[in-house]
């Protein structure tokens, strides 16, 4: 097993990776929250095809687990999903010390994950990721939070969780679309922190998109690492863990001109690192062989590097909406060179163009 650890000042977790490692999820659960009662989330594709075996590990390890079943999208990423969360658990009494489990993709993770912060003030957590999306970003570092009509992911809360369970085997179920925007995450951890992953994906691509096991267990250690050793610098990302938004600020501004759902999220952040390197390189702050090295990456992996957008003022105007304003300047992440970015909120306007006109379709 492969064990990452997170030490922050009042709280310490373990990224437990193995293969298998969902079958033993009840005993897992029950070393870091003994108790009778547990509540899990899950979607209907993944209680479908996991559900079962959750369920009977927890109850062979001596709970009676409830379940609160989601809607999936996006669009049920939202405070009235979470209410229907909350009722669950209050019918089925959950108390206090009643784990909550997210077996899922990142929506059932940050839905579950803000319920557990909220319900009765604060229940332990435990994140079993099943996308490699969940499994290398958004279950390792305790964002957890919902969608409102205002923008993505404005409400929500920091919430470590006491456990992570990731096996890795079950993502031969998921579809190849969202392998390939897991490995997006992976994309943009390499190009923000580590060069030598960058070329480990391009090497190895063809068996990660085989889902060989040893370069999954790899790879989805190698990126907890970096979110790891982020979140440990910077919990509340006053600073360094913005670096993690790379490619996020056109991402987001794609997503929500697309309509969530019709552009996918790691898809969006794909398109979202080469609009921001060709933006850094035209505003000099890197070679423009990034965002060709980077576009030839994401190609190969299949990932759109290309896109139908609407006009440049249209994406400025999404983009002065999202959270990450400051004073009224965007702040963008933008690349220096492959494993290291700045954030800048000085990029004029013209370069910003370029980055979009560079994946206009
Ligand atoms: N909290 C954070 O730090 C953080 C970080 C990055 C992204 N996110 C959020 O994560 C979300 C995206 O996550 P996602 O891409 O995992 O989306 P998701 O939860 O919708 O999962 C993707 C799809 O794959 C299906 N699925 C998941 N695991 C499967 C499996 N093993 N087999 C078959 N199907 C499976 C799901 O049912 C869903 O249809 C976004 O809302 C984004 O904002 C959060």
């Amino acid at each position: 097993m492969a064990i990452v650890t997170i030490q922050l000042p009042h709280h310490r977790y373990e990224i437990q990776i193995e293969p298998g490692s969902l079958g033993e999820l009840g005993h897992r659960v029950r070393a870091v929250a003994p108790h009778g009662q547990c509540g899990w989330v899950a979607d209907p594709t993944v209680r479908a095809l996991y559900g079962d075996a959750a369920e009977s590990s927890l109850a062979d390890a001596g709970y009676s687990p409830v379940l609160a079943e989601v809607e999936p999208g996006e669009s049920a990423k939202s405070l009235a999903t979470v209410e229907g969360i909350y009722s669950v658990f209050l019918d089925a009494h959950l108390e206090r010390k009643s784990p909550v489990i997210a077996l899922g993709g990142g929506i059932t993770g940050d839905l579950a994950g803000f319920a557990a912060a909220t319900y009765l003030r604060g229940v332990p957590f435990i994140q079993c990721p099943t996308s490699l999306l969940a499994m290398v970003d958004s279950s390792v570092g305790g964002k957890t939070g919902v969608n409102v009509p205002q923008g993505k992911n404005l409400v929500g809360a920091f919430y470590q969780p006491a456990l992570v369970v990731t096996d890795p085997l079950v993502l031969r179920s998921l579809p190849v679309r969202e392998l390939r925007c897991g490995l997006a995450e992976c994309i943009k951890h390499a190009v923000i922190r580590d060069k030598s992953l960058f070329a480990f994906i391009a090497e190895h691509l063809q068996n990660l998109l085989d889902l060989s096991v040893d370069e999954m267990v790899e790879l989805v250690k190698r990126n907890v690492e970096i979110k790891a050793a982020v979140v440990m610098e910077d919990e509340k990302e006053k600073g360094v863990r913005a670096h993690l938004n790379f490619g996020h600020t056109f991402g987001h501004a794609i997503e929500s001109a697309g309509g969530y759902g019709t552009i996918l999220h790691g898809e969006a952040v794909g398109l979202g690192m080469l609009a921001a390197s060709r933006a850094a390189a035209d505003f000099g702050l890197c070679s423009p062989d990034l965002s060709s090295e980077l576009g030839e990456l994401l190609d190969a992996v299949g990932l759109p590097t290309r896109a139908d957008l609407p006009s440049n003022s249209a994406l400025g105007e999404t983009m002065r909406h999202d959270k990450k304003v400051n004073d009224d300047r965007i702040r963008f992440v933008l690349p220096l060179r492959l494993g290291e970015v700045e954030i800048r909120d000085d990029i004029p306007q013209s370069c910003i163009e370029a980055g979009w006109d560079f994946i206009r379709r």
